[in-house]
């Protein structure tokens, strides 16, 4: 890549960019790149279960109680219209990803559980969905018949399924077609805004609305004219009027094979979310349409915890890991499930109010033309769609929908959201500062010294410093900086995936220290390497 320069420049290459990338194309912008620093598809997108649902994860009456009622009437418009996107771009760009509309049941794990689905029902109806978009249905009592045991739920017809990176495959490919050019391999390191940039639309060329730096070509400059996009899923900035509004939830996927429909013990092909707050799940049929596959797969999500507090694997071997409790959950209701094929976790964004964080940033100041997709509560592939629609209404001209300023990262959560949002904001302050203040004053964490084989941890590096070890299992340890590059909190080590994880803003780090999941845009620094090497001062 050489210097470059399009009218937007979009970063990250999930489904929130490519869903931005093409919009702003089909609005008519006339140059837009999109930067990915890995692949297309290969942050959490390729870990989704791709529910694609009207409901929403911190439910309607909630929503409504801390948002008040003419905003959750605009978020239940702006999830539907988001669907309908999606389902109008995959047929318009005939892009082949099994998109299909199938029931959605939100349903209770507990008899006590039951009254909440009334309460969702009537702020359903209240934010105005019709009975025909969700009624009750009887999905049938009996464990086995296909339905998991689960009797009265509410069923949303619009909610659908698609196979997650078919269809950003196609997404991309509709980009690429419209002219969009896009960059795989190539991670900003950081981007510098100008005062009035951008103001100039399409045909000025300066002042431009931001200059860009890549992380393995720092000499080179890419130009982004009237705007810049960050659809990294946390922004890859210090933005911390987004990073201190949301926290960072790793979620679990189990896969079990099933009898492909019409087989005794096949699952209804749908998709199915608990309303219990507790002990959330969410499940999803996913057929294999390869030819001569002889069975489906049931994909069952949960068990989220905050990212960096998994518990240890020494105290998760009674209980079994957040896998085999999954498991365990789904062969209750579906005997018929057969083995495990599938198994892997992701972090998903949760904004303080539940609300996704979609608009010009604040942190960049009034008039700097920076937009960001973030905050996805789980539900992305509808929130890359909301930030599609905004996106292509701020950056291209096309109408602003009426639900439009709910999304607003700049607004005040704690006046729209009194119960809800200020211990919500307090939450994740405080896990910036505990993050940090850990980083200071814990003298030692793991004695890095003593770990065996296939082992990693974070330890003290003489007084101050912190060290991140990886033993491999010829006994070579990888010594790396246990501080996150991108604002200092110390790591901690995920056992069960063998990854670093921050506890701040969700950056994670592979046992070589490669950054896989931002805002952090830096490897982690490397210390040493070798069999039983002294850990380095950082
Ligand atoms: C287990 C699990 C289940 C889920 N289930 C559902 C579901 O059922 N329905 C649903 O709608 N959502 C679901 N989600 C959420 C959904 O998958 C995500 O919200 C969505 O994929 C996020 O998309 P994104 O494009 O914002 O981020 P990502 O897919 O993470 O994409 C961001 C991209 O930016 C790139 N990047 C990061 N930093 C830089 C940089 N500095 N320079 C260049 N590139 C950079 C990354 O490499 C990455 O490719 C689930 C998530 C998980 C983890
Ligand atoms: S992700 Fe922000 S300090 Fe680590």
């Amino acid at each position: 890549m050489a210097d470059h320069e399009a009218d937007v420049v979009v970063v990250g290459g999930g489904v929130a960019g490519l869903c931005v990338g093409l919009a702003l194309m089909k609005a008519g912008v006339p140059s837009v790149t999109l930067l990915e620093g890995r692949a297309v598809g290969a942050g959490n997108t390729g870990r989704t279960t791709a529910h694609l649902m009207p409901w929403l994860d911190d439910g309607f009456q909630s929503l409504a109680r801390s948002h008040g009622a003419p905003n959750a009437a605009h978020l239940v418009a702006a999830q539907l219209d988001a669907l309908a996107w999606i389902e109008a771009t995959v047929r318009a760009e005939g892009i082949a990803c099994h998109h299909a509309r199938v029931p959605g049941y939100l349903f209770a794990q507990s008899p006590e559980n039951e009254n909440m689905l009334e309460g969702e029902l009537a702020a359903a109806r209240s934010a105005g969905m019709e009975p025909a978009e969700v009624d009750w249905e009887d999905c049938g009592r009996g464990v086995g018949g296909g339905g998991g045991g689960i009797g009265r739920a509410l069923h949303f017809t619009a909610t659908a399924e698609v196979s997650p990176l078919l269809y950003v495959q196609g997404l991309a490919a509709a980009f690429e077609r419209r002219g969009g050019r896009i960059f795989e391999g190539t991670r900003v390191k950081t981007y510098e805004t100008h005062a009035g940039g951008g103001q100039g639309g399409f045909a000025e060329a300066a002042p431009p609305a931001a200059t860009i730096r890549l992380r393995d070509a720092p000499a080179l400059r890419v130009t982004a004219r009237s705007a810049l996009v960050l659809a990294t899923c946390a922004p890859c900035n210090r933005d911390l009027a987004i990073h201190a509004r949301q926290s960072a939830w790793r979620s679990y996927v189990v896969g079990l094979a099933v009898p492909k429909s019409g087989a005794p013990g096949a699952p209804r092909h749908a998709c199915w979310w608990t309303v219990d707050e507790a002990e959330y799940k969410y499940v999803r049929l996913a057929v294999d349409e390869s030819p001569g596959a002889s069975t489906d797969v049931l994909l069952v999500g949960g068990e989220d915890h905050e990212a960096a507090q998994a518990p240890p694997l020494s105290e998760e071997e009674a209980g079994g890991s957040p896998w085999d409790r999954l498991e365990a959950w789904a062969r209750a209701r579906w005997p018929g499930a057969g083995a495990r094929t599938h198994a892997w976790s992701g972090i998903v964004y949760e904004p303080a109010d539940g609300v996704g964080l979609v608009g010009w940033s604040p942190a960049d100041g009034p008039g700097r033309r920076v937009f960001v997709v973030s905050g996805d509560s789980g539900q992305g592939f509808t929130n890359a769609a909301v930030g599609a629609l905004l996106a292509a209404a701020a950056i291209g001209g096309a109408p602003t929908p009426a639900w439009a300023g709910v999304f607003d990262p700049a607004r005040l959560m704690a006046a729209h959201a009194p119960r809800l949002a200020l211990p919500g904001l307090a939450h994740e302050g405080l896990a910036t500062l505990r993050g940090l203040v850990k980083s200071r004053l814990v003298p030692s964490l793991t004695d890095i010294e003593a770990l065996g084989p296939g082992c990693g941890g974070v330890g003290q590096a003489g007084l101050t410093g912190k060290v991140a070890a990886y033993v491999a299992g010829d006994g070579t340890r990888t010594l790396l900086s246990g501080t996150c590059p991108h604002m200092g909190c110390v790591l901690t080590y995920n056992g069960r995936e063998r990854v670093f994880d921050c506890p701040c803003h969700g950056s994670c780090f592979d046992r070589e220290g490669v950054c896989i999941q931002g805002p952090a845009t830096s490897d982690l620094a490397r210390i040493g390497r070798g069999e039983g090497s002294q850990a380095a001062e950082e």
